[in-house]
């Protein structure tokens, strides 16, 4: 028994932001959706959605958005916010327009302030989100940080101790793994993602963070060639590589 599941043809390009239904149904009409070289023009035919189907469908001459199931890589640029609704740039505006029409819609994995940069992952599925996010799966964050001020000597022994704790919480973070790479740089690796984390550990040891950068995730890296603002589609080798727990 096959496991692909088939979506009528309006229901799934309207819920990839193409139009309302009744839109799918005209453009089916004029002809305009063609599938393995045939024009479609029912559109409550049922289809089997598989992830090579944009290769195999085009909507008025264009290759099919990536269907449900997407993970993006993004690589957020300082001063957008990841929310959907907040003033100001979003991370969403760095994505197709249409996109930002989705159903289900794609959401940030986790959140990175706005004036860090860095490796931002993006899905539309929850469940996948969910399980990135978990503390249970304990997927490690690697910043990398510039301070204010140089480095003690001690914060690494502090941040690994898993004693530290944040002002205003009453649980001690969990360790974090410091590597000093100059007097006013280090990177550090988390896996919780408690709300300004890195901002609020060099706060607590009399420090500033003056520019933050996430450039890893599991064992995912941002890639070099990824621009700042730019995104990718990601595999499922790369997906497979944030919940590696290898060194
Ligand atoms: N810690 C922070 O302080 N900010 C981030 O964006 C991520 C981790």
């Amino acid at each position: 028994m096959s496991r692909v599941p088939t979506f009528r043809l309006d229901r799934l390009l309207a819920n990839l932001g193409y139009g309302s239904r009744r839109e799918i149904q005209a453009l089916a009409r004029a002809g305009a959706i063609i599938l393995d070289g045939a024009r479609l023009r029912a559109a409550d035919e049922r289809i089997p959605v598989t992830r090579d189907l944009p290769e195999r469908l085009t909507v008025g001459g264009v290759a099919l958005d990536p269907p449900p199931g997407l993970v993006l890589m993004l690589h957020k640029p300082t001063g957008v916010t990841c929310s959907h609704k907040e003033a100001g740039p979003l991370v969403y505006g760095l994505l197709p327009e249409r996109w930002r029409r989705r159903d289900p819609p794609l959401s940030t994995v986790g959140r990175l302030d706005k004036e860090t940069s860095g490796l931002l992952l993006l899905t539309d599925d929850g469940a996948l989100l969910h399980r990135i996010i978990s503390p249970k799966a304990k997927v490690a964050k690697r910043y990398r940080v510039e301070l204010a001020r140089p480095l003690a000597g001690d914060e690494g022994a502090l941040f690994a101790s898993g004693t530290l704790m944040l002002e205003g919480e009453d649980k001690p973070l969990l360790p974090v793994e410091l590597v000093a790479e100059g007097p006013t740089r280090a990177s550090v690796t988390l896996t919780e993602g408690r709300y300004h984390q890195v901002r609020r550990m060099f706060a607590a040891v009399g420090n500033h963070v003056t520019a933050l950068h996430r450039d890893r995730v599991g064992r995912l890296d941002l890639p070099a060639d990824l621009a700042p603002g730019a995104y990718r589609i990601l595999g499922e080798a790369e997906l497979a590589q944030v919940f590696d727990e290898g060194r």
